[in-house]
């Protein structure tokens, strides 16, 4: 059985996009893929679901031909069994922990040996057909499994003496990540300098963010995560009821809050 953790995004999301740099970080929550030998062609979610069922037919048609073209034409016969306790939509990285876990499914299936940068270079195409054009700081992290730097496509890990943990809630709104894109692309390209400022400020927060993760000053991270809440309200990702949970978790005492991933639904991150 192949194995894919969730992420969450610590700082630099949309600007990522854009070519900003982004910190995030793997989670315990995880998809398993298991190749079922003699099972019908297909992607099979557990347990059995009759609306996951219809869409993932519908996701087996669209990913079933970049497979066969990435792995060979044995793959269409496939079945693979999926598991996940990644809620879809969350901000958590369900799709790239997907393709991350396909891809190892299909090496461990095959009995080869599967290299970190493969990883990554093959999650991205199955990434591409989920989300358009993405970053690539989602299937990254969970390929590298750790707390990492990502800018332009490379990534190293940051170095960090004790492990942040951060408390997430999800909302039941799911994020869009595609429509969330395009919106922030839109807003960009009708006001662009606004926008451009906008992720300055928060490259500017990503950079001083891994110097305090590094110092292991957490009063300095949280404040940071709450600073690059306001800019994403900025740019306009941010939801009322994101804003309520970023606002209930510093009532509990939390050093912190912030939206993770796309936004317009999804998850919080608090520091505690
Ligand atoms: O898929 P999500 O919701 O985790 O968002 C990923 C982060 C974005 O910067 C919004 C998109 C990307 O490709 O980096």
């Amino acid at each position: 059985m192949a194995k894919a953790c969730g992420k969450i995004i610590l700082s630099g999301e949309h600007g990522v996009v854009y070519g900003y740099p982004a910190i995030a970080q793997c989670i315990d929550r995880s998809v398993f893929v298991k190749v079922i030998p003699r099972g019908e062609p297909g992607l099979y979610f557990e347990p059995p679901n009759v609306k996951l069922r219809t869409l993932n037919s519908e996701l087996f048609k669209q990913i079933a031909p970049k497979l066969v073209e990435l792995f060979g034409p044995e793959i269409s016969h496939l079945c693979f069994q999926v598991q996940s306790d990644i809620p879809p939509g969350s901000g958590l990285g369900s799709s790239a922990a997907l393709s991350v876990a396909l891809v190892r499914a299909i090496f461990e299936h095959n009995h080869e040996v599967l290299s970190q940068s493969d990883t990554v270079q093959y999650a991205l195409e199955l990434e591409k057909i989920f989300h358009g054009n993405p970053s690539g700081v989602d299937h990254t992290t969970i390929a590298a499994q750790s707390l990492i730097w990502f800018h332009q496509g490379r990534f190293e890990n940051i170095r960090c003496l004790n492990p942040l943990h951060f408390r997430i809630s999800t909302t039941a709104t799911q994020a869009g990540t595609r429509a969330l894109i395009t919106a922030v692309r839109r807003n960009f390209e009708k006001n662009p300098r606004h926008i451009q400022t906008l992720f300055e400020n928060i490259a500017c927060i990503t950079f001083q963010m891994r110097d305090a993760i590094e110092s292991n000053d957490r009063s300095a991270v949280g404040a940071l995560m709450t600073k690059n809440h306001f800019l994403l309200q900025d740019l306009g990702v941010s939801t009322p009821e994101l804003d309520r949970l970023c606002e209930s978790a510093k009532q509990e005492g939390a050093l912190g809050a912030k939206l993770t991933g796309a936004g317009g639904g999804g998850s919080v991150i608090a520091l505690f």
